[in-house]
C-alpha cells in the first residue's frame, strides 16, 4: 500500500512532513517534489532501504545514486574533501539544481555509488524537500521518480501513473518549475567535467569557476563513448513510440516534418508532432501537435519536455517527428534529453 500526503509548496504541514520522514526512517521509500523533478527517496546510509528504491523503479544496479543533503553541514561528513571550485559553486548555486560528485567519505554504503570512489551531492530548493530531508536527518538518496527508462516526473500525477502501489509513500504538491534533473558536474578532478547538463548551463558555471570540460557522453551515444557517468549508457526519457527528431533551419524543418509525416500517414499511422509556440500552426492537423513551449525561452521548452513526451502515450501515437535544438546554453540540455529520448535518431538537414 502506498500513503498518500498532500503537502503544500509552503511545506506547513508539519505532521505529515513528520509522518512521511517517518518511512524514510524506518528505511522505506517515499516519492518527493523537488525544483527539478520529483525524487524517489530512501535512507541514503541505509543499504536495504536504497535497494528498495532500485527495485521499485526496476533501476540497473550500476548506475549510482544523488545524496539530498538540506545544509553545508550533512555535506562534511559525506565527502573527503571539498575542492575551491566546489565551494565558489555552492556560495552561488545552493539550494538549487546543481548536483556536484566528490571524492566521497567512508560513510556512503558502495550501493549509493556503484562502487564508484566519487558520490552526486545536492541540496534542492524546494522547501517540501528541503523539510523531508530536515525530519529525516539523514541524507536521502533520490533519482528520478519514474519507471527505469521511462520520462523523468515533472508531475505528482505522473508519479503515481508510475509507482503507485510500488512505493511505500508519495507526496503529492506543486508541479516542478524547471522540468528537467539537475545538472552534474565532477569536481574531484582538477578541472571540473560537466557530465549531464541541467537547468544551470555550462555557460553559468564557467563564469563562475572557469574552464569546464565536457564528457562526451552528454552529446553522443555511450556505446562508442566510455561513460564516466553510469547513467548515460542506459535508454533513457522514452515515450511509447518511437521518436525521431528533425534538426536545422525552421522552415525547412517544417517542410521535413510535414513531408515525413504524409508518408506515415498513408501507412495508416497515427503521428505526433513535437513543436514549439513559434511553429505549432505549421503542421497537418491530423496530426496530434504538442507544442514544448517558446524557441526564444528555452526555459518554458524544459518546463514541459517530459509531461509533452508522456502526452503522446495518451493518444497512441506510431511515430513521434520532434523539431531539434541547438547546443548552445539551455538548448544543449533540451538537445542532451531529446536525443536519448530519440535514442539518436536525428535527421540534420543541410
Ligand atoms: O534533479 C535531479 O538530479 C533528480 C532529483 C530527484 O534530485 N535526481 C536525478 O537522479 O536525476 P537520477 O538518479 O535519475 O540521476 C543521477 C545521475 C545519473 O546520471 C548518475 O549516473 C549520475 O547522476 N551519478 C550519480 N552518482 C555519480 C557519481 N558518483 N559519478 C558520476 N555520476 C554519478
Ligand atoms: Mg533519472
Amino acid at each position: 500500500m502506498t500513503k498518500i500526503f498532500n503537502i503544500s509548496s509552503d511545506a506547513t504541514e508539519t505532521d505529515k512532513i513528520k509522518e512521511a520522514a517517518g518511512i524514510i526512517l524506518k528505511n522505506g521509500t517515499v516519492a518527493f517534489p523537488t525544483e527539478t523533478v520529483y525524487g524517489l527517496g530512501a535512507n541514503g546510509l541505509n543499504e536495504e532501504a536504497v535497494k528498495k528504491v532500485f527495485t521499485a523503479k526496476g533501476r540497473p544496479s550500476d548506475n549510482p545514486l544523488i545524496l539530498h543533503i538540506a545544509d553545508r553541514q550533512m555535506l562534511n561528513d559525506l565527502v573527503k574533501e571539498i575542492p575551491v571550485n566546489a565551494i565558489l559553486l555552492i556560495d552561488k548555486y545552493w539550494p538549487g539544481p546543481l548536483t556536484l560528485v566528490f571524492k566521497k567519505s567512508k560513510l556512503i554504503p558502495d550501493i549509493i555509488t556503484a562502487g564508484l570512489d566519487t558520490v552526486a551531492i545536492r541540496m534542492p530548493s524546494n522547501n517540501v524537500a528541503l523539510r523531508l530531508i530536515q525530519e529525516s536527518k539523514v541524507p536521502i538518496a533520490a533519482p528520478s521518480a519514474n519507471i527505469s527508462g521511462r520520462p523523468s516526473t515533472t508531475k505528482a500525477q505522473h508519479v503515481i501513473d508510475d509507482l503507485n502501489g510500488k512505493v511505500d509513500g508519495i507526496i503529492v504538491s506543486d508541479d516542478s518549475t524547471i522540468g528537467v534533473e539537475s545538472t552534474v558536474l565532477d569536481v574531484s578532478e582538477s578541472i571540473p567535467i560537466l557530465l549531464r547538463p541541467g537547468g544551470i548551463t555550462i555557460e553559468q558555471l564557467e563564469s563562475v569557476i572557469g574552464q569546464v570540460l565536457v564528457d562526451k557522453g552528454i552529446m553522443h551515444e555511450t556505446e562508442i563513448v566510455q561513460a564516466k557517468s553510469p547513467g548515460m549508457k542506459y535508454k533513457h526519457y522514452a515515450p511509447k513510440a518511437p521518436l525521431k527528431i528533425i534538426k536545422g533551419d525552421t522552415p525547412l524543418v517544417i517542410k521535413k516534418i510535414n513531408e515525413i509525416s504524409k508518408e506515415y500517414q498513408s501507412q495508416g499511422k497515427k503521428v505526433g508532432v513535437l513543436a514549439t509556440e513559434d511553429t505549432k500552426q505549421s503542421y497537418y492537423k491530423d496530426n496530434i501537435v504538442i507544442s514544448m513551449g517558446e524557441r526564444s525561452r528555452p526555459e518554458t521548452v524544459m518546463l514541459r519536455l517530459f509531461d509533452c513526451l508522456r502526452e503522446f502515450d495518451k493518444y497512441n501515437v506510431d511515430i513521434i517527428l520532434a523539431e531539434g535544438f541547438s547546443e548552445k546554453g539551455l538548448e544543449l540540455t533540451i538537445s542532451n534529453r531529446l536525443n536519448k529520448a530519440a535514442g539518436f535518431d536525428i535527421t540534420e538537414i543541410e
